[in-house]
């Protein structure tokens, strides 16, 4: 991918305020702190463009990246963080949801775990909400830099024996600060990109 432009576009806090443009969106979902903000500075070699914090709890909004004007990278709230009070956690809940529920252009899901630990039942339910919705889901296991490589290879297997096997379903290591797979992981997103408007093309070919 050659990154042309990045816009910080907006962020959102409720339906109304939810981009519904028919540019396709990329989620970047997944518990509080796992790195979904640390991800897009580092794919898009930009340290500033989605806040990173030690704290977890950073990310409050919905917030819209375009790229190239083609694609948004969505940054959006962690789930499933304790230590945020309870009407704070019910609201980011409440924000998460009405974005899936509303959002035309979802093309594809990044679903972010940590490396180090196994998929909690928030990520379960995230999994099925997309499945559900027939969205393809790309798993990027992060934090990739603080395990050995041989206890990387052990939890990467552990975590998709967790998963079982499914067609739309693919799984990458990652690290936020070696940029490891960074390379691999954006043909995955190009791919994702153009499949969609292939189909098009393909419908547009039969009506001729
Ligand atoms: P919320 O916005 O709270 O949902 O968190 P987030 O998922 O956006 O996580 P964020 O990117 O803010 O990162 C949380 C912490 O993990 C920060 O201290 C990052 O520096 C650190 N971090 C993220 N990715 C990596 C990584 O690949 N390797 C290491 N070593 N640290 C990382
Ligand atoms: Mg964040």
């Amino acid at each position: 991918m050659i990154i042309r432009s990045i816009e910080f576009v907006t962020s959102a806090a409720t339906k109304n305020q939810f981009i519904q443009d028919e540019l396709p969106q990329i989620i970047l979902s997944g518990r509080s702190n796992v790195g979904k903000s640390s991800f897009i500075n580092a794919m898009l070699n930009n340290q500033k463009v989605a806040r990173v914090s030690q704290t977890p709890g950073k990310t409050r909004l919905v917030n819209y990246i375009r790229i190239n004007s083609q694609f948004y990278f969505v940054d959006l709230p962690g789930y499933g963080y304790a230590k945020v009070n309870h009407e704070t956690l019910q609201a980011f809940k409440t924000r998460i949801e009405t974005f899936l529920a509303t959002s035309r252009s979802l093309r594809l899901a990044i679903l972010l775990l940590d490396i180090r630990h196994m998929p909690t039942q928030d990520d379960m339910i995230m999994r099925n909400y997309l499945i559900g919705r027939g969205i393809s889901i790309l798993y990027v296991l992060t934090k990739l830099d603080k395990l050995s490589r041989s206890q990387a290879l052990i939890q990467e297997k552990k975590i998709r024996e967790h998963f079982g096997v499914d067609a739309n379903e693919r799984f990458i290591t990652f690290s936020a600060k070696t940029k490891a797979n960074r390379d691999l992981i954006w043909d995955m997103i190009e791919s994702s990109l153009k499949s969609e408007s292939e189909e098009i093309q393909s419908v547009g070919e039969t009506v001729r």
